[in-house]
């Protein structure tokens, strides 16, 4: 059963207690790093970063140890997601919510892994033949556009990807007529004011505050926070 508490203030989700795992980075190392602030006032500054070595970032999102804290089964139970479904991962990066996604769905039920890098989503192709799941389709999509159908989704996850999106306001706008009525949009990522050791670095963070600001400027309502995940804030947004 989940708790979706009434947010107020800034969702900052303490907790030190996995100070620097790998698993959380975003390592500047891997690839160039850009921060644009767009042209819309509501636009914070975005993040453009390549995930484009499937092999190295396995081992960053998919590193065994990162269940400990991101509690893949718990966050994928609290969607409250029914058997049949279509959920879209937007970012979805090697796959990480994949397989809990799609036992949520079941066989009958749809999930849709989008992303911009074609390596990854040829490894998310990949690995959903690998692991038996074939209601997961791994989606190209461009950096712009969500890549999704009009109304082809009850859920869209995103899971520390919010920051890379550029050009929000417009995005979030096309993005909420690709949800079916009562469709969810819910944001996982980290807020400036929690560990700096454990998730990207302070600058690159967007508090919930600030998220919901600009998706309700995008015409989506704030729903609730979950508190569930010791180092990042989960909101939930219809
Ligand atoms: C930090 S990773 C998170 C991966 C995954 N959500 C996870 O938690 O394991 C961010 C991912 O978002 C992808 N990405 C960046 N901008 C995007 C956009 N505009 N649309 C879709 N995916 C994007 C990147 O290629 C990368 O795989």
């Amino acid at each position: 059963m989940s708790i979706w508490i009434l947010w107020a203030g800034c969702g900052v989700m303490g907790g030190s207690e996995v100070q620097g795992d790998p698993a959380a980075r975003e390592p500047a190392a891997a690839g160039s790093e850009e921060h644009h602030a767009h042209g819309e006032a509501d636009d914070h500054a975005t993040v453009h970063h390549r995930f484009d070595d499937p092999e190295h970032w396995s081992k960053v999102f998919d590193d065994p140890a990162r269940d400990a804290w991101q509690k893949p089964a718990e966050l994928v139970a609290a969607l409250e997601i029914s058997a049949g479904q279509t959920v879209a991962d937007i970012g979805a990066g090697t796959g990480y919510f994949n397989p809990h996604l799609a036992a949520a769905v079941g066989e009958g039920g749809r999930v849709i892994a989008l992303d911009v890098e074609p390596s990854l989503v040829a490894h998310m192709t990949e690995r959903a033949r690998r692991e038996g799941t074939p209601q997961v389709e791994a989606r190209l999509t461009q950096p712009d556009q969500s890549g999704l159908e009009e109304a082809e989704v009850d859920h869209v996850l995103l899971v520390n990807t919010y920051h890379h999106i550029g050009q929000r306001m417009a995005y979030f706008r096309e993005l909420k007529s690709k949800l079916r009525e009562g469709g969810q949009l819910v944001v996982v990522d980290y807020d400036p004011e929690a560990d700096p050791e454990h998730g990207p670095p302070p600058e690159h963070r967007l508090s919930l505050a600030k998220v919901t600001e600009e998706l309700e400027a995008a015409g989506f309502t704030f729903v609730g926070e979950l508190s569930l995940l010791p180092h990042q804030y989960v909101g939930r947004f219809r």
